[in-house]
């Protein structure tokens, strides 16, 4: 029995202050589960209302990626830079310490690569997210690829079913086909169809026209993906276009490992996403961080 010795009368009820419920803070997630929206507030920063992810999942289609050749080298130092790590299991397990504190964007899906059908992907078993305690997955999707559309949809549909009864939010990554435009058209369709099936945010391009109304039309946040590497201001100007036309940060890799100083690179992108700060005087934060010596 609890000791009752000093014991004090509760009395500290609030008569008069009515109980809150704070909105939740990203777009289209209001309704889901409280375990959904406590991994998703990990991820995005709850004042910028935006995330930088650190996306190094690239080996597990293209191998060896430049800049990953050491994933431990490359990648650790800059973990704690990042609002969230987006990676496979294999290297999760391998070189990430499992001491970090950083929420992890597991790659949920795999069994593909550059040299064969690109996106004919099978889903891991999803368990695999629990067992790294992972925040969130993420998974291909190939709209309007004839041999991965329909297989992609359905590894997407299966984790957010998985994703619905334990509280994990699922990352739609827009897949483009070889012969698909990289253009508004097509990526207002590939990012409505993930957020129709579920999914709680969606990972998709940058595009110089009519990015906004991709942005306009999905009902869940967007976060873009760097692409191919550019030189740094330009890769600051995609960052800052796109956070300013409604994006809700990035997932970036190849513009951050292969960088010269892949470190102020992720300093300067920080800076755009999270305080809207120009491309010039975010390149200009990149070549200071730069300067300083390792
Ligand atoms: C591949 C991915 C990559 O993580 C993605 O392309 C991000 O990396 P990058 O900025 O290098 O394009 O999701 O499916």
């Amino acid at each position: 029995m609890a000791d009752m010795e000093g014991f004090q009368e509760a009395k500290a009820y609030g008569l008069g202050t009515p109980q809150t419920n704070e909105a939740f803070f990203l777009k289209g997630n209001e309704n889901r589960g409280w375990g959904v929206k406590n991994r998703l507030s990990r991820i995005f920063n709850k004042k910028s209302g935006r995330t930088v992810m650190l996306a190094c999942d690239h080996g597990f289609i293209m191998g060896p990626t430049s800049g990953l050749e050491r994933v431990d080298i490359a990648i650790n130092p800059l973990i704690e830079h990042a609002d969230c790590l987006m990676c496979t299991r294999g290297v999760l397990r391998s070189v990430i310490p499992p001491t970090m504190s950083k929420p992890v964007c597991l790659r949920a899906d795999g069994g593909t690569s550059i040299l064969t059908d690109l996106n004919l992907n099978r889903l891991y078993d999803i368990e695999d997210v629990l067992r790294v305690n992972a925040s969130a997955m993420a998974l291909m999707v190939a709209v309007g690829d004839k041999a991965s559309e329909q297989v992609t949809t359905h590894n997407l549909v299966q984790a957010v079913d998985f994703g619905e009864k334990y509280g994990i939010p699922v990352l739609g990554v827009t897949a483009v086909g070889k012969d698909m435009a990289r253009d508004a058209r097509y990526f207002r369709l590939a990012t409505r169809i993930c957020a129709e099936n579920g999914a709680s945010f969606v990972k998709t391009y940058f595009t110089d026209e009519g990015f906004e109304t991709v942005v306009a039309q999905c009902p869940v946040p967007i976060v873009i993906a760097g692409g191919k590497k550019l030189p740094e201001e330009k890769a600051l100007e995609l960052a800052y276009r796109a956070v300013q036309a409604g994006a809700a940060g990035v997932d970036m890799g190849r513009n951050v490992f292969q960088s010269e100083k892949p470190l102020a690179m992720m300093k300067a992108i920080s800076a755009v996403v999270h305080d809207n700060l120009s491309p010039k005087d975010a390149f200009q934060l990149y070549s200071d961080e730069k300067a300083v010596p390792a």
